[in-house]
């Protein structure tokens, strides 16, 4: 493989979009080749309007693996196989925490699904943008939510938890960055910690 995959994991309201930007942006204005993605909706757009239902966790997991197993055939692997770098706004981990540790489905279970569903892909570095909940809750006032958003303190709790336990468990792979600093100061920590990758 070519090409380097990254991507960002966090809350709600954690600052991942923005950074996912700035970061694609730096790496542009390095000469280099960039893909720019974002889960869920990364491999079958629809899958967004699928998940506003009421779906029982194993159905919501499901549609999320459906939708991640076309990202990584058809967008994440052929970027990769192209030499890009492939900067993606969610994947696996998100699961692994909203799913695993926000909704309580089995990580064996979700793990095995996910082996096949992502041919057993992984990120090189997974940059977390670790938020206290209440935070992540204050920054999400006023802004239309959606049913995950919807879920309050103590479902991101967990999921809070689930991420840096995921962060705990793989240290080479996940860089932890806390979220409470200006965007500058988190892009600055995620562009130091790429230099030793760059040519
Ligand atoms: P977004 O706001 O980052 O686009 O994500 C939409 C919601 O989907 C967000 O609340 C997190 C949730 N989600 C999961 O619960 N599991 C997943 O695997 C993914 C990719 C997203």
């Amino acid at each position: 493989m070519k090409g380097v995959f990254l991507t960002l994991e966090g809350l709600d309201g954690s600052g991942k979009s923005t950074q996912a930007r700035l970061l694609a942006r730096f790496l542009k204005a390095r000469g280099l080749r960039v893909r720019l993605t974002h889960e869920p909706g990364g491999g079958i757009g629809e899958v967004r309007t699928l998940l506003a239902q009421d779906l029982s966790p194993e159905a919501e997991y499901l549609l999320l693996s459906a939708d991640r197993a076309e990202h990584v055939r058809k967008a994440i692997l052929p970027a990769l196989e192209e030499g890009a770098w492939v900067v993606s706004d969610r994947y696996l981990d998100s699961s692994l925490a909203y799913q695993g540790f926000g909704r309580g489905l089995p990580l064996s279970w979700l793990k095995e699904v996910a082996e096949r569903a992502t041919l057993g892909l992984k990120p090189r570095l997974t940059f977390l943008l670790d938020l206290p909940p209440e935070e992540a809750l204050r920054r999400l006032e006023g802004r239309a939510k959606d049913r995950f958003e919807e879920e309050g303190l103590a479902f991101f709790r967990r999921v809070r938890e689930g991420y840096l336990a995921l962060a705990r468990s793989e240290p080479e792979r996940f860089v932890v960055l806390d979220a409470t600093r200006s965007l500058e100061a988190v892009q600055g920590e995620i562009q130091a910690r790429l230099r030793a990758l760059l040519p």
